[in-house]
C-alpha cells in the first residue's frame, strides 16, 4: 500500500510548484519595485540643482510660456512634449534656456535670475516630467 496515491503525489507535486513560483516571483519582483522609486535621475538631478529655488524661478518667469504652451513652448508636465527635448541632456537644456532657442527668448526674457537660477527651473521642469 503506497503512503501517497498517483492523485495526492500530483497534488503535492503541483501545490510545491506553485509555492516555488510564489516565492520566485516575489524576489525577483522586489528589486524591481525598489528600483522604481525614485528614479535614479531625478536623484542626480536632485544632488546636482535646488529644486526648490527652481521652481521659483519656473513660477515667476517659465510658467509664463510652459504653463500654458504659449508660442508652442513644451508645457510643463507634458511627457510627450518633454521627452525628446530630455534627450539632450541637461547641458543643452540649460545652454538653450540661457542663450534662447528658436521661439524661446534668452533666459525666458527675464535676466533677473543669474545663469544657476535658471538651471534650476531646468531641473525643476525636467524632474517633475520625470515624477509624472
Ligand atoms: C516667452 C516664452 C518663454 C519663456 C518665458 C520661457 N520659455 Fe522655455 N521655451 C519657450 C518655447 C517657445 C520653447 C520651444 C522652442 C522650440 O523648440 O521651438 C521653449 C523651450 C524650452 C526648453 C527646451 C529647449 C530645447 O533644447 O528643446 C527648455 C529647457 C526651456 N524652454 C526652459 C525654460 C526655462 C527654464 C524658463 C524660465 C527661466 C523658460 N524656458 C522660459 C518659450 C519660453
Amino acid at each position: 500500500m503506497p503512503i501517497f496515491t498517483i492523485r495526492q503525489t500530483y497534488i503535492i507535486m503541483k501545490t510545491s510548484v506553485q509555492v516555488c513560483c510564489f516565492i520566485a516571483a516575489f524576489f525577483c519582483s522586489t528589486p524591481l519595485l525598489v528600483n522604481a522609486t525614485p528614479d535614479p535621475a531625478s536623484v542626480e538631478l536632485r544632488e546636482k540643482y535646488n529644486l526648490d529655488k527652481g521652481k521659483k524661478v519656473y513660477e515667476k518667469v517659465c510658467a509664463n510660456c510652459h504653463g500654458t504652451g504659449v508660442l508652442e513652448a513644451p508645457e510643463f508636465c507634458n511627457i510627450s512634449a518633454w521627452k525628446p527635448r530630455i534627450a539632450k541632456g541637461m547641458a543643452v537644456l540649460v545652454q538653450h534656456t540661457i542663450q534662447g532657442f528658436r521661439q524661446m527668448p534668452p533666459k525666458g526674457g527675464d535676466t533677473e535670475f543669474n545663469e544657476a537660477e535658471d538651471a534650476n527651473a531646468v531641473a525643476y521642469m525636467v524632474d517633475q516630467c520625470l515624477i509624472h
